[in-house]
């Protein structure tokens, strides 16, 4: 942030700073990129500014193969690297002609150096290049993987480092391109990205895409299907397959609300539209903040819009991650901590505090949960990572989201809310396109909010220190402490008094489940499933904290056993199949847990099976 102000006074104008414009070839106008070490690239030599990308999906052979062709900036630099995973290069060309190209040495982690020759005058460079068949963010469905079963599918995952597998480019988060796409289709099936986007299928199966504003790399997205777009409001709508698309255009009914309420807390929607597509049930995530166009699980289709807050993150993100973005992945939770903090907030504004206090309190607990799961590994409950030679997935746990949401609560209680986001509104406005480290971020704090204010504040302890510091906001529902109190009812008085239960929402639901006793018997069990049949509940949080229960306690009735088996083989939500897996490793059941996952493996996105072979040592 503070390199981004000099080089803006360098500019004379903060307007003309987000342009990055070069003046002339002898004076460098590329502003400094911190050192990371999940990137090949050197942008302080030569970087990407604006990316053309022309490719053709092939189903059939289940390749995207074309041209990526970047406007550069350059330093006086011989040569241009990109980030690769498992691409075959085919050619390279410096402004038209072609030019030599060189792959390094492959990393398992981070896949390999593409240095391109460019002379200090270079101003485009063009890739010929085809993913193969280990690219990791793709996932291609068959038919049968899908809602409607007679299509096939196609989505990419970037975040963290998986863009680098489909497309040649500069992989790191602290570099923005703006891009435009022509991107060939089976003719039957519709493409969509994160950019601007169709609503209707074309006749020849070509689509472009314009994406104007300036984006990370990670944020590069794509899906083709058989699917049909719906409007909720002009700025708002859903794409998702034929039988999906009612359903989720009842779900999300609120989405213009939602944006209304976040654009009234922390300043303009910037991306000009907010679209959500439901993919098919293997999407890894349970949303993806794709600009423009998030990418859902259809598993927050609970037909009662009780998981919408999903939609709430997904949407916070256009602010804290899409336009203010982390720097590096060890600063990732200035992405998830704030948008959490936002999503709950926007929550509020919505449905009230209830409600948001409730998400909030699910989120401390599996904070709780993380920091146990880390005990011998104390070093990776503290907000700003090192994750040097680690994939930055491993960051991706509680700690960044309830840590930081904790974190940026108890800084609010201590300030006073009106302060706290009016500090929140001008950190989204001065930081806006462009990257921030931690340390960038708690200058920004000391300057603008606490020092002024003469505040006191342990920002070091919660940031660069293991656990929780004592001065933690504490969170109280008094729904919560009904469906505690009520769980004891039933469990002492060995009956269930379903009328106590009747207008409770999910989140009591989960909370009511979670919160068990470990003594809790089989008979309690059985009682509770023939109230309340959560074995076969059409809400997946419910269900997923059940069956979580069932592994725990050895619970066996109403077929549950099939139904974990038939959930994990069709979801592939990383968050609800990791914490089945880990409930089956943790109680001793790891025969049981292969032998579910020999059959639901091959449905996986790659992520969520990378996570599972590590947890279950599982190897082919
Ligand atoms: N950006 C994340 C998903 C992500 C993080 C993908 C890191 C790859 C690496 C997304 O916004 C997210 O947080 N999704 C959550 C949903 C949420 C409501 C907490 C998820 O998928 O569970
Ligand atoms: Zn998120």
């Amino acid at each position: 942030m503070k390199r981004r102000l000099i080089y803006c006074m360098l500019l004379l104008s903060v307007f003309n700073c987000k342009e990055d414009k070069p003046q002339n070839n002898t004076e460098s106008t590329i502003p400094e990129y911190v050192e990371e070490s999940h990137s090949y690239a050197k942008p302080n030599t030569s970087v990407i500014k604006h990316l053309d990308l022309d490719i053709n999906v092939d189903f059939d052979t289940k390749v995207i193969g074309g041209t990526a062709t970047y406007t550069i900036e350059n330093n006086n630099a011989s040569e241009i690297i990109l980030d690769t995973k498992y691409l075959v290069i085919e050619k390279a060309e410096a402004d038209g002609e072609p030019t030599d190209f060189e792959l390094g040495n492959f990393d398992e982690q981070l896949g390999q150096p593409l240095h391109v020759a460019i002379s200090e005058n270079t101003k485009q460079i063009r890739i010929h290049y085809k993913t193969t068949d280990k690219t990791e963010a793709l996932q291609w469905l068959s038919p049968q993987q899908t809602a409607d079963k007679t299509h096939p599918f196609l989505f990419t995952q970037g975040q963290a480092i998986l863009t680098r597998s489909w497309i040649p480019i500069q992989d790191s988060p602290q570099i923005r391109i703006t891009y435009n796409a022509k991107v060939k289709v089976p003719s039957d099936l519709m493409a969509v990205m994160s950019a601007e986007n169709p609503k209707k299928k074309t006749t020849d199966g070509i689509y472009t895409f314009k994406m104007q504003q300036p984006i990370s790399p990670y944020l590069m997205a794509l899906a083709v299907g058989d699917i049909y777009y719906k409007s909720v409001s002009e700025r708002t709508g859903v794409y998702a397959e034929r039988s999906m698309v009612d359903k989720a255009h009842y779900e999300f009914s609120d989405m213009e609300n939602m944006v209304v309420a976040a654009e009234n807390l922390y300043g303009d929607y910037d991306w000009d539209q907010f679209d959500v597509i439901v993919l098919p049930p293997s999407f890894p995530f349970g949303g993806m903040e794709n600009p423009r166009l998030t990418f859902a699980t259809p598993t927050v289709i609970a037909g009662d819009k009780s998981l919408t807050s999903l939609i709430a993150h997904e949407l916070a993100h256009s602010w804290s991650g899409n336009l203010v973005t982390n720097a590096t992945w060890n600063d990732f939770w200035l992405n998830e901590g704030f948008t959490v903090y936002f999503e709950i907030r926007i929550m509020e504004a919505l449905y009230g505090k209830d409600r948001a206090n409730m998400i909030a309190l699910i989120g401390r607990q599996d904070l709780e949960e993380e920091i146990e799961s880390f005990e011998n590994e104390p070093e990776m409950t503290k907000l700003k990572l090192d994750l040097t030679n680690k994939n930055p997935d491993d960051g991706m746990n509680s700690i960044a989201y309830d840590k930081g949401y904790l974190f940026l609560r108890t800084l609010e209680e201590t300030v006073g809310r009106e302060k706290f986001d009016r500090f929140l509104k001008n950190y989204f406005k001065t930081n806006a396109f462009s990257t921030v480290t931690t340390e960038d971020f708690v200058d920004y704090l000391n300057t603008n909010l606490l020092e002024p204010n003469a505040i006191d504040f342990n920002i070091d302890e919660w940031i660069y220190k293991a656990g929780v510091p004592d001065n933690q906001a504490i969170i109280v529902s008094d729904k919560f402490k009904n469906a505690e109190n009520t769980l004891n009812d039933f469990i002492t008085s060995k009956s269930v008094d379903v009328s106590k239960t009747k207008d409770w929402t999910t989140q009591e639901w989960v909370h009511f489940i979670r919160n068990f006793p470990e003594t809790i018997t089989n008979e309690d069990l059985a009682r509770f499933d023939e109230a309340f049949d959560f074995t076969n509940s059409s809400n997946s949080h419910i269900a997923m904290v059940w069956y979580e229960q069932a592994i725990n306690h050895d619970y066996h009735g109403n077929n549950v056993d099939q139904n974990i088996e038939d959930f994990l083989t069709r979801v592939g939500r990383r968050w609800y199949v990791s914490t089945l897996f880990k409930a089956f490793k943790r109680n001793d059941k790891i025969d049981e847990a292969l032998a579910i996952y020999r059959k639901s493996r091959a449905n996986y996105h790659s992520v969520t099976m990378r996570t599972i072979d590590d947890m279950l040592e599982f190897t082919n």
